[in-house]
């Protein structure tokens, strides 16, 4: 069965991008076939697994329905890791899409029409905003991973983006559940982190994921070089911290 997983806060700058690229590219190394789509208009899942924006055959044809999902699907790298490539065009189909009707499902029925079956996970990196590509996403996704920062403030956003996880899953997606919180940047020398770690345990209880991403160089160089941090490092605590993240997801 495939998983569909969107990775979602409307905060920016919160790790979204890194998780997807590098949950991907981990989950992936563990033989399995992963599909990152990239419904975010600056695109920065594309260019850090080293792929040009779309013009045409990425994201936008893709949930238009111009074309197959086949044909909008670019190898990276990574073996067994596919990317559907997001183009900054996109912020304009957001606005097209605004003004239809069932503008909620688009990307949920491209995905329902395309033959998924190839796929272990298929993992979407969305926008920094509740907007309607975010909503397309969690509308089209089985759950939703969480990014928190390690940081004052961030768990009020996330009691928020949960309530708009509660109205997505009443009204447009009922098995939509919240697939797990992941604590990013974390460092545990600061109080600071350590107090939103308490807290996020208190609050989210086994939702939390035990592993923590530590902030760390490596994982801000490796887009960089179009690389997910396994290519670029594999040693490094940020990879090391995504390949636990990995079998933590595979074995939910
Ligand atoms: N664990 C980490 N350690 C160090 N740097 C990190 C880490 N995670 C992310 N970064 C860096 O922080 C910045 C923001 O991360 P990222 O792009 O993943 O966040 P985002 O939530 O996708 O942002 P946006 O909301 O703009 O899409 C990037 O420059 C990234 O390289
Ligand atoms: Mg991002």
């Amino acid at each position: 069965m495939t998983r569909i997983l969107a990775v979602a806060n409307q905060k920016g700058g919160v790790g979204k991008t890194t998780t997807v690229i590098n949950l991907g590219a981990s989950i992936a190394v563990h033989d399995k076939e992963v599909l990152v789509i990239d419904l975010d208009p600056q695109a920065n899942a594309t260019s850090g697994l080293g792929s040009e924006e779309a013009d045409v055959l990425g994201i936008h044809s893709f949930i238009s329905g111009e074309n197959t999902l086949e044909e909008c699907t670019v190898k990276t790298e990574v073996e067994g890791l596919s990317l559907v490539r997001g183009a900054r065009h996109l912020a304009g189909t957001e606005i097209e899409l605004a003004s239809q009707d069932e503008r909620e499902y688009f990307l949920a029925e491209a995905l329902s029409a395309s033959d998924l079956s190839g796929y272990d996970y298929v993992l979407i990196d969305c926008p920094p905003s509740l907007g309607l590509l975010t909503v397309n996403a969690l509308v089209a996704a089985d759950g939703v991973i969480l990014t928190v920062q390690s940081e004052y403030y961030a768990l009020e956003g996330l009691s928020h983006l949960m309530e708009t996880i509660r109205r997505i899953k009443a009204h447009w997606n009922k098995k939509l559940s919240i697939f797990g919180v992941v604590l990013t940047m974390y460092d545990k020398r600061l109080r600071l982190s350590r107090e939103v770690e308490q807290n996020a345990d208190e609050f989210l209880g086994k939702t939390l994921f035990r592993t923590r991403i530590p902030r760390n160089v490596r994982l801000s160089e490796a887009p960089s070089f179009g690389k997910p941090v396994i290519l670029y490092d594999a040693f490094s605590s940020g990879a090391k911290s995504y390949m636990s993240l990995a079998r933590e997801v595979m074995g939910r």
